[in-house]
This record gives C-alpha cells, structure tokens and sequence, in this order.
C-alpha cells in the first residue's frame, strides 16, 4: 500500500485526494510499504536500454518505489538516462581526484524538473485535474509547460517579473502555458500559487507536492545504478527551494531500507551566499530557521524561505552530510570551468563544482573519496550570462576564464592577426 504521510505527526492520507499539507500543517511524503516491494538489482538492471513504455524512462524504470500506478495515467517524454561525466579538467579544478557529474540538463526540457514533472502531471491525470500550476524560477514553469501540453491540461505559471533567465521564460510561453508574472520575487510567487491553487482549483506543481519528490528520487537512483550500485561517499547538489536534495535523501533511505545499497552515501548541499536560508540554519545547530530576502545571479537558486527545509533537515541528521555556501564569483568561475570542458551547465548547477572545491579546500571531502555532483540545468537555459561573463560585463565580478570574442574587417590578413 502507498499512502501520503505527514513527515511530522505521521498522519495518513489516501493518495486519491488533492491535498499538499496535513492537517497539522507540515508536509507530506509518499510512503512506500517497503516490506512488501518486490524489486532487485537485477530487475531494474533488465530495464536499461528498454524500449518497452514506460520503461524507458529513467524515472518509471523505478516504477515501483517511485509511484505503482497505472500505466494508462502516465505522462512521460520520456525522461532521465542522462549521462555521467568524469572530467580530467573539471576534477583538476576542483582539486579533487575522482569527481564525476551527472548532468540533469540533458532531460527533455533541460533540467532535472522533469523527473518530479512525470510523477506530478501523471498524479493529476490520476486526480483528474484539468488545470496545473507552480510558482518557478523557471525550470519547474517550463517543465510543467512541456509535460501539460502533452497531457492536455493547461498550465498556469506564476514567476518573479524579470527574474528569470530567457531560455526558461521562452520555453513556458512556447510550450502554451499562461505566464503570470508577479511584482515580487520567487517566495512572493509561491505563497500567491499556494493560495490561488486552493481558490481556482488548480492542481499544484511545485515541489511542495510529494508526487514530485518521488520523480526526481530517480536521479540519486540512476546515478547509482550507472556505478554499478556502488554508493558514492558524498552526493554534492545545489539547494534552492530544497525539494531535490530531500528526493535525493528519501531515494538513498529507501534504497537502504530495500537492501539494495550498503552504505550511506553524504549529502552536500551548496547554496548561493546571497540565498542561504538552510545554510544558516545548518551552521546555527538547526536551531532556528529563519528566511532571507534572496539575491544572486544562479536566479534557479534564488529563493529566500524554501518550502522543503524541514525534510532537508531530516535528510541531513540521517547522512551526516554539510551545507556550504559559495560566492557569485566562485558560481561563475565554476561555470565556465564546467562549460569549457564541453560539459555546460547554468549557473546554479555551477554552485555543484564550486561547492566541492570549497569543500575539498576545507578537507570536509577527501581527495581520494568519490563524488558525483549533480549538474542541474543545460548551460543554453540561461545564455545571457554566458556572454557577459565572457565580454567582462558582469558587474563587480572578474571574468577569470574569459574567452573573448573578437571582432575583424573581412580580410585573409585580419584573420592571421588574431589567430
Ligand atoms: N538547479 C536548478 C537549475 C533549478 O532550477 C533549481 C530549482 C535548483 C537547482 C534547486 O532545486 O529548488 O529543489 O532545491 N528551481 C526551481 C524552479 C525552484 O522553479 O525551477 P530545489
């Protein structure tokens, strides 16, 4: 039996009905009878490469410790297979021996949004909802765009007017989604689509909704199976609204509990210095937890009061993992580190690459212990920043490793100059 369950008192709700809180008001989570789950190493291992639907999928090969349903409400692209990358210049920059990353821009619509983004549109088509919504810095608008129009249901978005990147912003308006555009910032935008959802009957998108969380567990799960069900010693990811580094934590205790890793893998969650409520919080002994008025360039990132630090602090007290914080240089240095490795990335997954030099400087991560850092976003979602950083046009931060561009008269003797 699954159900949903407060991850405070514990209270259980049937899966059928719309509902994001309990009646206590904390968070719910999708609880799995893990006794009586019938899945191995092998059986998901017989899934890789399949054509079969929804198999194929990086996030339904899991299907049975992510959501059992039935295959007729399910909504997928398909998504997750991505690749994992061990690069010799990334690992030299970071000053780490053995740092490989997975790289969640490569889902369907360019962002790791997509594996919370099957689960929850399929649980709408289970429910019956005709319109979906979330608050987003960008990538949950374009997923929820994306998967919506597929699934028929329309979408309404609600982002921070003029504060987020144009690749994500492009991609909800061309994906048919209504884009409102709220003066405010992210946290202003999710508190109004709490409330909207509830009044308009709208089925609710952001991570707040456990449907989401279990989707994006896949990514944790996929990792380790790439490595051949050998647990990393630390997962390093960056941290916004705090739903993805949760998923990663409840797909690793699961996987525990089924027996089908052996060991704990630490979890670091990076945040930008300007928007790091959990960061405090952690340095703070978790005393308590107060939020921030959020400013930093990684605009994927930028969110002042998380909806999911509570679970995070679960997480965390259960791996023994860090939170660290990193600078809008060390972002952006980062960035075109990862990009001029061919990998890419926006900057907020950036904060991943920056976060473990930081920490393997500090010796909280080991030379020698394995890492797999998660790269959140495909570099394309936020261009403008590229070319700034490369012009030397970013205000108040050095452009390190600029490649810049240069400009000739049209002629063989030019051309030699500047080769
Ligand atoms: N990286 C990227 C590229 C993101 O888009 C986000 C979140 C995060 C990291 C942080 O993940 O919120 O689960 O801690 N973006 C959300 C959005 C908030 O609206 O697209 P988180």
């Amino acid at each position: 039996m699954v159900s949903l369950r407060c991850i405070k008192c514990g209270q259980e709700y049937p899966l059928n009905v719309v509902r994001y809180r309990c009646d206590c008001g904390d968070l719910l989570e999708v609880a799995h009878d893990l006794d009586k789950v019938e899945v191995s190493k092998k059986l998901f291992n017989s899934r890789l490469g399949s054509l079969e639907w929804p198999y194929s999928s990086g996030v339904w090969r899991y299907k049975e410790i992510i959501l059992p349903i039935d295959n007729k409400f399910i909504v997928s692209r398909p998504e997750g297979n991505t690749n994992l990358y061990c690069s010799a210049k990334i690992s030299k920059y970071a000053g780490h021996d053995n740092l490989c990353l997975k790289h969640e821009g490569e889902n369907p619509t360019g962002s790791f949004k997509d594996r919370g983004m099957t689960t929850g549109t399929t649980a709408a088509k289970m429910l019956g909802a005709k319109v979906v919504a979330c608050a987003s810095t960008g990538n949950t608008s374009a997923s929820m765009a994306a998967y919506a129009a597929m699934a028929g249901m329309r979408a309404v978005v609600f982002i921070p007017e003029g504060k987020i990147a144009f690749g994500k912003l492009a991609q909800a308006v061309a994906y048919g989604a209504r884009v409102v555009q709220i003066e405010g910032d992210f946290d202003d935008a999710m508190a109004l689509v709490q409330e909207a959802a509830v009044e308009l009957d709208m089925y609710l998108l952001n991570s707040i909704n456990p449907f989401r969380i279990e989707g994006q567990k896949a990514i944790g799960i996929e990792a380790v199976q790439q490595m051949g069900w050998k647990v990393p010693d630390w997962f390093v990811l960056p941290g916004g609204n705090l739903g993805n580094s949760s998923a990663l934590g409840k797909a690793m205790m699961e996987l525990n509990e089924l027996g089908l890793i052996d060991k704990v893998p630490k979890i670091a969650v990076i945040q930008a210095e300007g928007a790091n409520p959990f960061y405090q919080y952690f340095k703070g002994g978790f005393k308590e937890f107060r939020s921030v008025k959020a400013d930093t360039l990684a605009t994927a990132i930028k969110i002042g009061n998380p909806v999911s630090w509570r679970k995070l602090e679960a997480v965390m007290k259960w791996c023994k993992g860090t939170v660290e914080q990193v600078s809008e240089q060390e972002i952006v240095d980062a960035k075109a580190i990862v990009d001029a490795a061919g990998i890419g990335a926006e900057p907020a997954s950036c904060a991943t690459v920056a976060g473990v030099k930081k920490l393997v400087t500090k010796g909280v991560i080991k030379r020698d212990e394995s890492v797999v850092g998660i790269l959140t976003g495909n570099l394309l979602k936020d261009p403008d920043i590229v070319i700034k950083y490369h012009q030397g046009g970013l205000e108040g931060l050095r452009s390190t490793f600029a490649n810049k561009m240069v400009k000739i008269k049209p002629t063989l003797g030019e051309v030699k100059k500047v080769l």
